[in-house]
C-alpha cells in the first residue's frame, strides 16, 4: 500500500512513519513536509536508508507539488499543520493558510487520484467542557485560531465524503507527549526549562486540565481507524490521563529532582479552554486501547529528552528565541524563560 503522509517531519507525524515502516512490510511511504521551523528532517534519520521511504520537501498548499507527490498514493494521512495554540493567537494568518487551504489542495488531490483521505484532527475542535466528556456527534465550538482552523479542514473533509463521496476518516485526539516533540509545547518545554534551571511559566493558576496520550498510543489508533474504521466517520482518540498542568508540572520536577521554587506562575494565554475531555468508546470498539501507562511514559519521554540534549538544544535557538522575544517575552514578562 502507498501512503502520502504530509507533516510527517513534526512530531506525531515522525512517530507514524517510524511506527508504519515497523508494522507495515509491504508500506510504500512519501512524506511530503514543508520543514517549517516545527519540521525537523533528524526526526528520521533512522529510516532515510529505507528504500519504502522517501522525503519530499514542499508545501501543502501547493497543488503542483501535491499532485506530483500523491501520483499513485492508495492514502492521504494529513498530520501537517501550524499546531501551536499560542503562535495561532500571536500570527492566525499561517494557520488559515496550511490547515484549512493546505487541507483543500490535499482533498482536492485525493478527489483527482480517487484515493482516500486522513484528516488529523484534535479535541480542540469540541472547545471547553467543565464535566463529562465530548462524544464525536458533540457541538464543535473551538476557542482559538488554531482549534476553529483544525474544525474547518476536518468539516472540509467531511465534505468531500457527502458531496463527492471520498473516502474520508477523521481522528479527534487528545494532547500527545513522547519523544521528538517540539520543545515550545508544555511538557517538551518544561522538562527541558528544568534541565537548564530555568523557570517553568505556568498559564493562570494552572488548573487547566488536559488528557494526556503518548504518542506511540495515538499512532496505534490512527492505524486501527486506517484499518478498521468506518468511512465517512470521526474518532475521538484519548487515553483517560486528565491531569491538570500543575500537577504535570510537579510530575516532571520529581522526574528530574528540581525544586517547586522553579514554577513560575505567567499570564493566562487568552481564551484559554479550561478542561478537554473525550469520550474514547467509538475507537475502543475497533480494538485499540492506550498501552502505555502515564506516569512510566511521562518518565521515559524525560529520559528521551536527557538523551537527546543536542536535538533541543538546536531547536530551542533561531527562529525559537526569536519568536520567544517578540511574543512569549512580552506577554509573560519571563526574561530568559525559554
Ligand atoms: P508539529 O507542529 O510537530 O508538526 C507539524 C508538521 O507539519 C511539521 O513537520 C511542519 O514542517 C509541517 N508543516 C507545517 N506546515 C506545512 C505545510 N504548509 N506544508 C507541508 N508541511 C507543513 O505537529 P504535531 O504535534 O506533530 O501534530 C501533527 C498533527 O496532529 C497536526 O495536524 C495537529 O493539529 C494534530 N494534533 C496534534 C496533537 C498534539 O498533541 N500534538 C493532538 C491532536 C492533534
Ligand atoms: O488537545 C490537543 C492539542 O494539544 C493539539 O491539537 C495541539 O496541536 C497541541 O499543541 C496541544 O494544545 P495545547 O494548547 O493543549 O498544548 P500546549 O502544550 O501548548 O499547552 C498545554 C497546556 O499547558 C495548556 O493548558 C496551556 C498550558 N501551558 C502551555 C505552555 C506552552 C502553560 O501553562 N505554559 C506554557 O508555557
Amino acid at each position: 500500500m502507498k501512503f502520502l503522509v504530509t507533516g510527517g517531519a513534526g512530531f506525531i507525524g515522525s512517530n507514524f512513519i517510524r511506527l508504519l515502516l515497523r508494522e507495515r512490510k509491504d508500506s510504500e511511504i512519501v512524506n511530503l513536509d514543508k520543514l517549517t521551523y516545527a519540521g525537523n528532517i533528524e526526526n528520521l534519520r533512522d529510516v532515510e536508508g529505507d528504500r519504502r521511504y522517501t522525503f519530499v520537501k514542499g508545501d501543502i498548499c501547493d497543488r503542483e507539488v501535491v499532485e506530483a507527490a500523491a501520483d499513485g498514493a492508495d492514502l492521504i494521512i494529513n498530520f501537517a499543520a501550524e499546531s501551536h495554540v499560542d503562535r495561532s493567537i500571536n500570527e492566525p494568518g499561517s494557520f488559515i493558510r496550511t490547515d484549512v487551504f493546505g487541507a483543500y489542495t490535499l482533498l482536492e488531490t485525493a478527489r483527482k487520484y480517487d484515493c482516500g483521505f486522513v484528516q488529523i484532527s484534535t479535541d480542540e475542535v469540541y472547545g471547553s467542557i467543565s464535566e463529562g466528556s465530548f462524544f464525536e456527534n458533540s457541538m464543535l465550538s473551538p476557542s482559538s485560531p488554531y482549534s476553529s482552523s483544525k474544525a474547518a479542514a476536518e468539516l472540509l473533509a467531511k465534505s468531500y465524503f457527502t458531496t463527492y463521496g471520498l473516502p474520508v476518516l477523521v481522528t479527534r485526539s487528545s494532547n500527545n507527549f513522547g519523544p521528538f516533540q517540539h520543545p515550545e509545547k508544555l511538557i517538551p518545554l518544561f522538562i527541558t526549562n528544568a534541565m537548564e534551571n530555568k523557570p517553568l511559566p505556568v498559564y493562570g493558576d494552572g488548573q487547566q486540565v488536559r488528557d494526556w496520550l503518548y504518542v506511540i498510543d495515538n499512532c496505534r489508533a490512527i492505524l486501527a481507524v486506517i484499518d478498521r474504521g468506518k468511512s465517512g466517520e470521526v474518532y475521538n482518540i484519548g487515553a483517560g490521563n486528565e491531569l491538570t498542568n500543575l500537577q504535570i508540572t510537579e510530575m516532571i520536577l520529581a522526574g528530574l529532582h528540581k525544586p517547586s521554587s522553579l514554577i513560575k506562575f505567567v499570564k493566562d494565554r487568552p481564551g484559554h479552554d479550561k478542561r478537554y475531555s473525550v469520550e474514547a468508546a467509538k475507537i475502543r470498539q475497533l480494538g485499540w486501547h492506550p498501552e502505555y501507562e502515564f506516569g512510566k511514559a511521562l518518565s521515559e519521554t524525560i529520559g528521551w529528552y536527557r538523551g537527546n540534549a543536542g536535538w533541543w538544544q538546536r531547536l530551542k535557538s533561531g527562529e525559537f528565541l526569536e519568536y520567544y522575544k517578540r511574543h512569549y517575552h512580552e506577554r509573560h514578562g519571563l526574561g530568559d524563560a525559554a
